[in-house]
């Protein structure tokens, strides 16, 4: 798997993307498209954002029961999308219903990844509110080893933990690592960050940036920075 950049498109609505992503004349960037853009715009935003060029990571994080994961993730495959994802929490017979309803008839698929815990949730959350009384890189070890159990390609991670998670899982399971900073930027509300370059020594396999890109003066020098410093 080729190292890449995948720029957050974390854009309101549809023409506030496509008015960012016309600063890219000479690449198409990766992008991920999450809920709010999706849900406001609807599917047709996938489509057009396909149909110029770019792969993209649908970022809406499934979980419900087996067949109404698998069922909606059939219509997500039709889509054409390149990664898709869900959370782990909903259980192997989950994650392997969302394999089956991604499969197209051909026999292809997008990559498919799993959020193992969000990183809004820290040890506190875990024991007093959800009522799990191990240590949090455990649970999400754990929940990596049921994904790649599932038949899943993959998980969502902070990079900080990208090396333990191919320890555990493999060096082909991927790792998808948002919390990317530069050294010389604005941190924001992101806790446990780091650089492109210390996330392709930990051994990240796709790093996810948004506003270190979005917010740039110049986006597309912001990018060529994060592919030169992570992907070369
Ligand atoms: O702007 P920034 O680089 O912080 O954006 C990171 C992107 O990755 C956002 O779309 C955010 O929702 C997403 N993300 C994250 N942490 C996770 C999972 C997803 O920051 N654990």
């Amino acid at each position: 798997m080729k190292r890449d950049v995948i720029i957050a498109c974390d854009f309101p609505t549809a023409e506030d993307t496509i008015r960012f992503l016309d600063n890219f004349k000479d690449e198409k960037p990766f992008v991920k498209i999450g809920m709010e853009l999706f849900y406001g715009a609807g599917p047709d935003i996938v489509r057009e954002i396909k149909a110029r060029g770019h792969k993209i990571f649908l970022d809406l994080k499934l979980h419900d029961i087996p067949n109404t994961v698998k069922k909606a993730m059939s219509v997500l495959s039709g889509l054409d999308v390149d990664i898709c994802n869900l959370h782990a929490a909903g259980g192997i017979d989950m994650m392997k219903a969302a394999v089956e309803g991604l499969t197209r008839a051909d026999g292809t698929r997008p990559m498919l990844i799993a959020v193992t815990q969000l990183t809004s949730i820290d040890q506190t959350r875990l024991e007093n509110e959800l009522l799990i009384n191990k240590p949090i890189d455990q649970v999400v070890m754990q929940y990596a080893l049921n994904a790649r159990q599932a038949g899943l390609d993959g998980v969502v991670c902070s990079p900080l933990e990208a090396g333990k998670v191919h320890e555990t899982c493999g060096k082909d399971f991927l790792t998808v690592t948002p919390g990317i900073r530069f050294a010389d930027g604005a941190v924001g509300d992101q806790q446990r960050v780091t650089t492109p370059a210390k996330a392709k020594e930990i051994g990240s396999d796709f790093i996810v940036v948004g506003r270190p890109i979005t917010a740039a003066e110049d986006p597309v020098a912001a990018y060529r920075r994060c592919m030169s410093d992570f992907a070369e």
